[in-house]
C-alpha cells in the first residue's frame, strides 16, 4: 500500500529536511529522470538534468516549501513541492519508473494543489520538459499550456527546452 506524508515548511518554522531523506529523494528523481524519454537531449545534457537536484538543493528548497512524499512499505517512490514564489510553483514531482502509472503522481499533485489552495493561492504553475510525457500527466490533471518559458539556459551547459503550464483552482 502506497503512504503520503506531507512536510509543512510553508511557516519556515521547522527543522531543515534530514538529510537521509533528501538523500532518499535526490535518488528517486534521479534514476525517474534517467528513464525519462529525453530523445532530444545528449548523453551529456541528461547527465546535467539528473544532476539538478542533489540533497542539499532539496534541502534548501524544502525550507519555506510544501513537501509530499509517498512510500510504498520503507520505500520512498515518489515527492513533489510546491513552493511559494510570486507564482506558486511545483517542483520536483518525480515518481520512480516502476511504481509509474499507479496514480501516485496524480495523489502527490492532488496534495500540492490542496495545500496551495488552504493557502487562498488562485493559481499554480510549473515547468516541465518540452514534448515530454509529463505534459500528458498534467493536462491528464487539468493543467494547461502557458506562456512564458520556451527555453533558458542551466549555467553555460544545457539549454533547457521547457515548458510551462499552470491551473487556475477553484
Ligand atoms: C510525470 C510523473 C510525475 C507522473 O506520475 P505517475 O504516478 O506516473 O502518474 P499517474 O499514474 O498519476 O498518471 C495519471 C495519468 O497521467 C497520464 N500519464 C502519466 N504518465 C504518462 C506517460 N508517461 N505517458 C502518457 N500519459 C501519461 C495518463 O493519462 C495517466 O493515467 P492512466 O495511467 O490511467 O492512463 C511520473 O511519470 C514521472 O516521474 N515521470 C518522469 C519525470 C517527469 O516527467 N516529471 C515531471 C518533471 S517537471
Amino acid at each position: 500500500m502506497v503512504t503520503y506524508e506531507a512536510i509543512d515548511n510553508i511557516a519556515g518554522n521547522r527543522s531543515p529536511l534530514d538529510a537521509q531523506l533528501a538523500e532518499a529523494i535526490s535518488g528517486v528523481v534521479h534514476s525517474a529522470i534517467g528513464a525519462m524519454d529525453l530523445g532530444n537531449y545528449s548523453a551529456h545534457e541528461r547527465e546535467f538534468i539528473a544532476s539538478w537536484w542533489p540533497p542539499e538543493r532539496i534541502v534548501e528548497l524544502s525550507r519555506g516549501s510544501f513537501l509530499v512524499i509517498a512510500r510504498e512499505g520503507e520505500e520512498l517512490i515518489g515527492s513533489g513541492m510546491i513552493v511559494p514564489e510570486e507564482l506558486w510553483q511545483v517542483r520536483m514531482l518525480y515518481v520512480s519508473p516502476e511504481f509509474q502509472r499507479g496514480g501516485v503522481g496524480s495523489n502527490i499533485l492532488q496534495r500540492l494543489e490542496d495545500a496551495a489552495m488552504r493557502h487562498g493561492v488562485q493559481a499554480v504553475r510549473l515547468e516541465t520538459f518540452l514534448g515530454s510525457p509529463s505534459q500528458v500527466f498534467y493536462e491528464k490533471n487539468g493543467w494547461v499550456a502557458s506562456p512564458g518559458c520556451i527555453r533558458h539556459n542551466i549555467g553555460s551547459e544545457v539549454t533547457y527546452r521547457c515548458m510551462a503550464m499552470e491551473k487556475l483552482l477553484p
